[in-house]
């Protein structure tokens, strides 16, 4: 059966942060179980605004993988690897900026809200605005079919599913696909053919979309299939020609409640992080001078809550009799705060805890992390290389 493939990727920004942690790495190692997963260090797009300040790349994507590898994304599950090392994604990117109107990039929100962000650097480059479309290559180019990502990046994988289907349109054509797309029906069997071609009429005639998927789901299970007869028979359900490149759908990543140690969310650039990896020691002195209700100024002075980041992090590390007992303690100025802190020390070292033991046979051994990489790098390229062959036969590149 044909798996549905993940694809995500994170610019090298260094160490990461417990809010990382649980904004995308939980859900990254939830779907490494679930599906075939791809996951990658954007370098690329990290120069799209750094390209003034290169150096720190390599050690910023070292230590990211390590935590990536220290939070649990499984090197035997998912495959890891670096776009820079793909260079087809470059290729993939050239080519399908022949083809994408220079309005459709413009339009993207993140290209003048970035720059308007970001405005003490010059981002009027052409690289900056070709960054939702070195995206839709990273996407593309492995025809994966779900895409992690956080609310703010759905606007980039429209983008992309305009761009494939862009692509599909102008060079999926073949001489003689009828024909084709015909023969590769009756290689479905008497019966699937038929129920192939009901839902491909239901479609065409009615435009009923779950004849679509029903004939999606029908192909997903015909295991005999070459790929490319998989294709001619997606892009046949439809009309038009082939389909070389898949139109991704956004997975969207839950946003993540982590708060930081202020009460606002967790970032880099609010200064109140708590890293993957930082030692016990550290941890701790930085729950225990949290800032807590402005109220409670003495140990007799009752609190609330609701007006203390403390209890924010109860919310999420918890059970819910200690969560009661907050709740009371506070109320009633029954407990102090340094003991209200405590059980959430403990949890965030607990969580801690394997982490730091699988980042330390990480960081003892750097050759394994290079091997990942090595790795996962190889994998990714032989994927990409498929695609790129399909591609450039497309547009008719596939000069001898
Ligand atoms: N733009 C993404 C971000 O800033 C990173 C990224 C680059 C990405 N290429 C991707 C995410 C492809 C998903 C798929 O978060
Ligand atoms: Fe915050 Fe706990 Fe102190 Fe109440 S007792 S103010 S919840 S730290």
């Amino acid at each position: 059966m044909y798996a549905e493939k993940v694809l995500s990727g994170m610019r090298p920004t260094g160490r990461l942060h417990l809010g990382h942690y649980h904004g995308v790495l939980v859900n990254w190692i939830k779907l490494q179980h679930e599906f075939p997963c791809l996951f990658f260090v954007a370098d690329w797009h990290a120069l799209t605004t750094a390209y003034d300040e290169p150096g720190t790349i390599a050690e910023s994507t070292r230590e990211m993988v390590i935590d990536w590898l220290a939070a649990g994304v499984d090197p035997a599950q998912a495959t890891i690897f670096i776009q820079s090392k793909v260079p087809e994604h470059a290729e993939l990117h050239l080519l399908l900026s022949m083809m994408t109107p220079l309005g459709w990039l413009e339009r993207v929100p993140t290209y003048k809200d970035q720059q308007e962000k970001l405005e003490h650097k010059d981002l009027s480059t052409y690289g900056f605005l070709g960054y939702p479309l070195l995206q839709a290559a990273d996407i593309l180019i492995y025809r994966a079919d779900k895409v992690p990502v956080g609310e703010d990046q759905v606007p980039h994988i429209e983008f992309t599913r305009e761009v494939a289907r862009r692509f599909n349109h102008l060079y999926g054509r073949e001489s003689g696909f009828e024909e084709k797309a015909r023969e590769a029906m009756k290689k479905l069997g008497g019966k699937r053919a038929k129920l192939y071609e009901e839902l491909r009429n239901r479609f065409q005639e009615k435009g009923e979309e779950d004849a679509i998927e029903q004939a999606h789901a029908l192909l997903d299970e015909a295991q005999s299939l070459s790929h490319g007869d998989r294709e001619r028979l997606f892009g046949y359900l439809e009309g038009g020609g082939k389909m070389i490149l898949v139109e991704p759908d956004a997975l969207l990543t839950p946003a993540s409640r982590m708060p930081g140690l202020d009460g606002q969310k967790m970032s880099k650039s609010y200064g109140n992080t708590i890293m993957l990896r930082e030692d016990a020691e550290s941890v701790t002195k930085k729950i225990r001078t949290m800032q807590t209700d402005p109220q409670r100024v003495r140990r007799t002075d009752p609190g609330d809550p609701e007006k203390c980041p403390v209890w924010q992090f109860h919310q999420i590390y918890s059970t819910p009799e200690v969560k009661t007992w907050v709740q009371n303690g506070c109320r009633t100025a029954g407990i102090g705060c340094i003991e209200c802190k405590q059980p959430v020390i403990d949890a965030v070292l607990k969580e801690q805890q394997p982490m730091i033991e699988r980042a330390q046979m990480y960081t003892e051994d750097p050759q394994l992390v290079r091997n990942i990489i090595a790795d996962g790098c190889e994998k990714a390229r032989k994927l990409a290389q498929e695609t790129m062959r399909d591609v450039r036969e497309a547009i008719g590149l596939d000069h001898s």
